[in-house]
Parts: C-alpha cells; structure tokens; sequence
C-alpha cells in the first residue's frame, strides 16, 4: 500500500499560535506524520493579505516555526517549509483564479465575515481571491488529506471542486484532496464568548489561550472564562456552551472521555472544574513553550531547516506545475 500524503498550512498573523490552532490542526499533524507522507507550511504569502510590518511578519513566521517544531512537527519526518519560499504556490495560484467563478469565490464565508468587518475600500483584493491560492498549496502536492479545523472546510471543499473541474476539462492532473477534520476538537471556542470560535483576530485576547503565554495569565484566563447558568458539569453544547468547551479542552488535551470527565466532577462545581482545567492545559502547554523559546534562540538553525524544506517541496510542486501548464496547452 503506497503511503497516503498529507498537507497543511497555518498563518503566521499573531505572536502565539492559540489552543485552536493547536487543537484542530497541529495535533493531527504531529499524529499524521508518522505514518504519511507529510507537507506541513507556514502561509507567510496568505499572511499579506491583512496589512503587516515586514519586522513582524518575518519574527512570527520563525515564531510559527518554532512553534511547530516544539509542538513535535518534525522536520526529521515531514517537510516544513515557508510558502514564500515556493514560487510555484503563486504560480498555480493564478490557474486557480482562473478556474474558479466569481460568485464561487463570493461565497466564501471568511471572506464575506473578514471584509464586512473592514469593509470593501480597505479589504485587500488578496483576501478575496486567498482560497484560490489556498487550492493552489494544496493541488501542488497532490495532496490526499488535509488536516484543518472546520473553519476551513469550505476552502477544502472549492478546493476539491476546482480540482475535479480542472481534471474533467484538461484531463487527470490533480489528487482529490479529502479534509482531515476531528469529530471533537475541530473548533475550539472563545473562553468568553463560548459560541464563537477561539480566532488569533479576537476583539479580546481574555477569551483565547495562547501556546506562548505564561503559566500564569493562561491559567487566569481558564479560571476567568465564561460562567453558564446552573451548576453541574454536564457536556451540553447549548445550555452550556462555556462548560462544554471547556470539556472538550480538557478531554483533547487530557485524553479522558467526556463521560468521564462529567462523572469525575459529578459533585464538584465549576470552580473545581475550571482549576482542573487550568492546571491540565499549564502543565501540557509549558514544555512546548519553553522548547519554542530555546529553538527562537537560533535562528540560523530555523532558517535551515526551512530552506531544506523548500528544497525537497520544491521538487514536488514543479513536477505538478508542470503537468498542469502541459495539459494546459501552455508551450513547455
Ligand atoms: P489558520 O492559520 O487560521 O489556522 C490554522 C489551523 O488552525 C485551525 N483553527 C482551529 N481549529 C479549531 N478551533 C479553532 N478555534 C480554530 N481556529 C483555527 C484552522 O482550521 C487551521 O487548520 N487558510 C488557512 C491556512 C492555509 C491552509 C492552506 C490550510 C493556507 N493554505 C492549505 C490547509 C491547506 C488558515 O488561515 O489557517
């Protein structure tokens, strides 16, 4: 049996990756990559689409380096690579625009929320067409699965469409990608606003844990999260969404069933439950950070391995590139 192969990619937009990320995507990489063939990238090039200054840009993309690999992406296993640093992802990114309509690309939902909230005149043109190159690093691969959070699933899913159409009008190119999406863990939401997801774009960082914050402030803002009415601990996602949250933070990260957890703080009230929580999610995030910090104190060494990474992505997104321009008709 060949070896199914796995891509995926994460913004590098804020200081920390927070337990979202971590729970809906990085988890699953660390998991995948021993036993696939595994592309793992930091979407430097989808981090232009929001303004940035260039000193930021490039501290978070090592920090989303150092990230990953403190959280067990190893490069040993996979290959990480810097997006910017893999011309073909833009190259393939402008057949996909190509390909896709105008009113497909317009129903995207990130699209639609993150350009209402800074309306037309100040949303970048990138933004709208972003899922396009988002199909790009994905077909580039021939990706077989792509882990993400359920956020991200109507990408996979234009992706997947964009994928069969090129095939059915220039004949077989690309690998159908399937999603990779946890029944549990898949959206993680915001501490204090329980029905919304935990997002690095947060109005208030009080709501979203992040992996490089101190023991300390993460631990508060567990103990400070969202009280929901009543007093049990029962996992009910619209009686209790704050609790139920919070269950399944816990059950990810402790590996205890839901059922458990309730019958364990079957007498217990949401105090001791938050306590628990907070001590849980400190003591497994506290190695990541301190690794995380220890690999951001060379950099030189974070750069290598991305450029070795690029180097062996390279060789696979030219193949497909290729291929592509081929069935094109484009003169090779
Ligand atoms: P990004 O950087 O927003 O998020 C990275 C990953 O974290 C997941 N995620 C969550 N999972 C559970 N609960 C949450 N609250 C939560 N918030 C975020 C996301 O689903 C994602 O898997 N467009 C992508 C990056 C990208 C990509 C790709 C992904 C670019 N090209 C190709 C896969 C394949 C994004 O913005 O992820």
């Amino acid at each position: 049996m060949t070896c199914k192969r796995v891509l995926s990619g994460i913004q590098p937009t804020a200081d920390s990756f927070h337990l979202g990320n971590y729970l809906g995507a990085v988890k699953q990489w660390v998991q995948l990559q021993e036993d696939h063939d595994v592309f793992f990238f930091i979407a430097d090039l989808h981090a232009l689409t929001i303004e940035t200054d260039p000193a930021l840009l490039r501290k978070r993309s090592l920090l989303s380096a150092a990230q990953l690999i403190a959280s067990g992406v190893d490069p040993q296993k996979c290959t990480l690579f810097l997006q910017s640093h893999v011309s073909q992802h833009n190259q393939l990114g402008w057949i996909m625009e190509c390909l896709a309509g105008f009113g497909e690309a317009s129903r995207m939902t990130q699209f639609k929320d993150k350009s209402q909230k800074t309306g037309t005149d100040r949303t970048a043109v990138g933004l709208f067409t972003y899922p396009m190159l988002q199909a790009a690093d994905i077909l580039l691969y021939q990706a077989d699965r792509v882990p993400v959070g359920e956020d991200q699933r109507q990408h996979i899913e234009l992706t997947r469409d964009l994928a069969g159409r090129f095939n059915s009008r220039y004949g077989q190119t690309f690998q159908i990608p399937e999603p990779h999406i946890l029944k549990s863990g898949a959206k993680i939401n915001d501490l204090q606003d329980p029905t919304s997801k935990m997002s690095k774009s947060a109005a208030s960082m009080q709501g979203v844990i992040e992996i490089m914050d101190t023991a300390e402030i993460n631990a508060k803002k567990i103990k400070s999260s969202m009280t929901d009415a009543g007093r049990e601990i029962r996992f009910d996602q619209t009686e209790k969404p704050g609790i139920s949250n919070l269950m399944t933070i816990h059950s990810a990260l402790s590996g205890s069933s839901i059922a458990d957890i309730e019958k364990e703080f079957e007498n217990k009230g949401y105090g001791d439950f938050k306590g628990a929580v907070a001590e849980i999610v400190v003591e497994y995030l506290r190695p990541i950070r301190a690794k995380a910090v220890e690999l951001l104190e060379d950099e030189t060494a974070l750069v290598k391995i991305l450029h070795e990474g690029a180097e062996k992505a390279r060789v696979v997104a030219e193949k497909t590139l290729a291929l592509t321009y081929k069935n094109l008709g484009l003169v090779q």
